[in-house]
């Protein structure tokens, strides 16, 4: 049958999405042209936030209307549980963030029985398929030389406004020798940069060991689990860069620093969410550090390179937030010169422990906060930017630049994004995944420009 796949939320259910594409390939199915081409429609929702649900509820109500074979996957599916079909009474079926591994078989029953309302939430398991991915893959979310590759699930953080530990499970990490696998045969593949994804990657080989006996020891020593992972990815052949997110200060260890100077495959940017610079607050939270240590992390760092990329979540409106907790979180964005922010107005979500506080910030407040946010990180950004004219970036092609095909576009280390002209026809627009060299000539607050040498 001719699939089409609709993913709302983050990294990590876009990974579980391109999974299950693999796993509906491999059975035979045919990857649609379009949503109006396809005969099942599968809605990858999230449920962060109440609007992100919704999102995804509307738009699977949508194909319920249009007479496709609908079925839901992700994190709204588990928050909801069966009173997803209260919502939507012909949603064919429903599936956990744990459990898309379930999805050919569920289609062949439903095509086979016309079953309705099927329902697969699940508890903690492992999921299966997790390995798997489609044979071409498409550019656009990760281009044919990228990939992300999970290596731990779950969460056990517990952040008292976060609905995550309750739909994603309990922290599990994956072995490391699987991770190696998978990365090893997707290099053979043409991959060349790997994003390794988990809710709080730092904690990688914290709750279960992801090393066991019958693996070497770390040739370079390493006892911590993740930079001992990052070491043996960066011993793969044909894997040119590595990231991974999200991160949590506390793991910013000096083993991690220690992996950032021996390997250059490992790129310079860390994706840091910090949520608030308010202490009181962050304890309210119960991030498990405060504005001190989260600045001393950045520090860390920044001394080792100053050119380190740094980006960065905050939630505005946290119940009982004050105008005073909101400047100390607008000092602290500055203090630790953000390369980019993503902001969030608080949303209460259910069953979480912030649920029960009054959600008591207006929301023209809110939206008030959230824009001097924005408006201080593209000065910011501008500002940053500008420091990088006249240095050269290293920089690995993605392709035409979205606005101008004329342009070729690709990252740095830091994972900025960088555009130039290409010299002479289009045709000889390097390929993507290829590594050149490009000096700064001019900065936007989320662009740099520049020309190859
Ligand atoms: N309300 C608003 N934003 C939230 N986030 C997580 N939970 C909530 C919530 N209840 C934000 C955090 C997180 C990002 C993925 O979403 O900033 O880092
Ligand atoms: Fe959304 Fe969080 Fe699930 Fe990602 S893990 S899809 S952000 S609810």
């Amino acid at each position: 049958m001719k699939f089409w796949i609709h993913t709302y939320g983050c990294q990590m259910n876009v990974r579980d999405s391109e999974a299950v594409e693999a796993l509906l390939l491999a059975a035979g199915h045919e990857q649609a042209q379009s949503e109006e081409d396809a005969e099942v429609v599968i809605v990858n929702s999230c449920t962060v936030r109440q609007k992100a649900e919704e999102k995804a509820v509307g738009k699977a109500g949508n194909m319920i209307a249009a007479k496709k074979i609908t079925g839901m996957m992700g994190c709204a599916v588990k928050r909801m549980g069966k009173d997803i079909f209260k919502r939507l009474p012909k949603l064919d079926f429903a599936v956990g963030p744990r459990r898309f591994g379930l999805i050919p078989h569920i289609i062949d029953e439903i095509v086979k029985t016309r079953a309705k309302g099927v329902l697969e939430i699940g508890d903690d398991e492992t999921p299966t398929g997790m390995d798997a991915h489609p044979d071409i893959q498409r550019s656009g979310t990760t281009g044919c030389f990228q990939s992300y590759v999970t290596i731990l699930i779950g969460c056990d953080n517990r952040c008292s406004y976060c609905i995550v530990p309750d739909v994603r499970g309990h922290e599990y990490s994956r072995p490391a020798r699987e991770i190696v696998a998978e990365i090893g045969a997707l290099a053979s593949r043409g991959v060349k940069e790997v994003c390794l994804l988990g809710q709080s990657v730092l904690r990688y080989g914290v709750r279960n060991p992801a090393w066991d006996e019958r693996d070497a020891p770390s040739p370079g020593g390493y006892i911590e689990a993740f930079p001992r992972l990052l070491e043996a990815v960066a011993s793969i052949p044909g894997i040119e860069r590595i990231r991974f997110t999200s991160a949590h200060p506390k793991g910013c260890t000096d083993e991690l620093i220690r992996v950032y100077k021996t390997f250059p495959q490992v790129c310079r940017h860390l994706h840091l969410p910090v949520q608030s610079g308010s202490d009181r607050v962050l304890a309210q939270m119960g991030r498990r550090y405060t504005r001190a240590e989260y600045l001393a992390a950045v520090k860390k760092l920044r001394d080792f390179d100053p050119e380190f990329a740094l980006t960065t979540d905050v939630i505005v409106g946290y119940p009982g937030e004050t105008e005073a907790d909101f400047e100390q979180t607008r000092t602290l964005m500055e203090e630790a010169g953000f390369d980019n922010a993503f902001i969030f107005k608080y949303s209460p979500r259910p069953g979480t422990r912030s649920a029960a506080l009054p959600d008591d910030v207006p929301m023209v407040e809110k939206e008030r906060r959230n824009q001097v946010l924005l408006d201080d990180q593209e000065v910011r950004g501008q500002r940053n930017n500008d420091r990088l004219i006249g240095t050269v970036r290293e920089v690995m092609v993605e392709g035409p630049s979205k606005r101008n095909r004329l342009r070729c576009a690709g990252r740095d280390s830091g994972n900025r994004i960088v555009v130039w002209e290409i010299p002479g026809e289009a045709c000889s627009m390097p390929a993507p995944g290829d590594m050149v060299r490009i000096r700064i000539t001019a900065a936007h607050p989320q662009i740099l420009l520049g020309e190859p040498l």
